[in-house]
């Protein structure tokens, strides 16, 4: 090669003078790197140029690593790293005359073969509801870039045999919202998607159940109060949030009256109606309303209501 050349070369493939003879070639089509980390592309049918070699370029983020020519459409970059997303960029040659650049950037596929087996799961309750998980493979990912496997997570609820799946790019996660006093099977696997197609590892369980704990406080959803009598019915906390069994419902009015409605809990868990009666008229009421379940006592909700006037009408 003459300087010329060479100087031609090593400068950027947009930076050339063109003269009325230079033929320059068309982007190449179908650029593409495979899990054996081999780079192929094609020229177009229609290329009026002669390519003689292919200029072939190597980036991670804006600095060239590797550059080398090739006589083929393809190039073998088995040297990159897997953890590491790379800029390709293949610049078609004609007499020594740079044509347009192609550029494809991402990572080299991890071989079909890879070892997808999970080692250790592990589940822990961090708090009311969350379990952190946290798992890795048998044989760590080159590099250890565990986020460019997939991992599906699999919860089965044992009681009522609701499946749960969700994907991952990590290797934790906290799950949320696990009911407490209901068993549920964890499982994870490793997903290595090449070339579109999903190659499955085997999966590792772990059970776990959550402590019971205390219901949210009830919200009163209706009340209505006459001269003798305060009505009310309360909502408690929906079955699939707190699935440990109700036990009692609490209205505490100190000496005024104080009452225990025993629960019997159902799937539905119906709304608690108390009638609070042989109360005084025209007076304000103060009490305390909590339930209780096999977690312990809710919170308390302070009441205050007023029963209506006595009017001469009614007696
Ligand atoms: C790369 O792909 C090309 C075209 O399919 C093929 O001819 C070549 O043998 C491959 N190289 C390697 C190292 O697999
Ligand atoms: C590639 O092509 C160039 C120019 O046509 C030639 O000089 C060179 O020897 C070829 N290289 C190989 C490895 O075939
Ligand atoms: C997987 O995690 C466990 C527990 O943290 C650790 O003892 C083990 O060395 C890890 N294995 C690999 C291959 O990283
Ligand atoms: C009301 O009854 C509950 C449960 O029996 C009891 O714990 C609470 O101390 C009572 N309240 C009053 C003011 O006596
Ligand atoms: C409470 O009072 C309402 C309205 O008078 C009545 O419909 C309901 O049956 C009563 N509930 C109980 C548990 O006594």
């Amino acid at each position: 090669m003459s300087t010329g050349l060479l100087l031609l070369l090593s400068l950027s493939a947009f930076i050339f003078n063109v003269n009325g003879e230079d033929c320059i070639a068309g982007v190449v089509r179908d650029l593409n790197i495979d899990s054996t980390a081999n780079l192929t592309w094609a020229v177009h049918p229609t290329e009026p140029c002669q390519i003689d070699q292919f200029l072939v370029e190597v980036a991670s983020g804006t600095t060239v690593q590797f550059r080398f020519y090739v006589n083929d459409t393809h190039a073998h970059l088995p040297f990159l790293d897997v953890c590491q997303k790379w800029m390709y960029v293949v610049t078609p040659i004609t007499e020594g005359v740079l044509g347009y650049r192609r550029e494809l950037t991402d990572y080299i596929p991890l071989p079909p073969d890879t070892d997808l087996t999970v080692n250790h799961f592990m589940a822990q309750k961090v708090a009311d509801g969350v379990v952190h998980l946290q798992w890795n493979l048998t044989n760590p990912i080159p590099g250890n870039c565990f986020y460019r496997l997939e991992y599906r997570l699999v919860m089965i609820d044992l009681q009522s045999g609701d499946v749960t799946d969700t994907y991952i790019r990590a290797q934790q996660t906290n799950l949320h919202l696990l009911s407490p006093c209901v068993p549920y099977e964890l499982s994870i696997r490793a997903i290595n998607t090449v070339d579109g197609v999903n190659v499955e590892g085997p999966s590792k369980s772990v059970n776990v159940e959550m402590d019971p704990y205390p219901e949210d406080p009830p919200t009163l959803s209706a009340i209505e109060t006459t001269p003798t009598g305060i009505n009310m019915v309360w909502t408690l906390e929906s079955y699939l949030k707190n699935r440990c069994p109700v036990i009692n419902f609490f209205v505490d009015g100190g000496s005024n009256f104080n009452i225990t409605q025993p629960i019997r809990d159902h799937f539905g868990r119906a709304p608690v109606a108390v009638n609070l009666t042989h109360l005084q008229p025209d007076r304000m009421y103060y009490f305390k309303v909590l339930v209780e379940n096999l977690g312990g006592m809710s919170p308390v909700v302070p009441m205050a209501a007023q029963t209506l006037e006595l009017k001469p009408s009614i007696q």
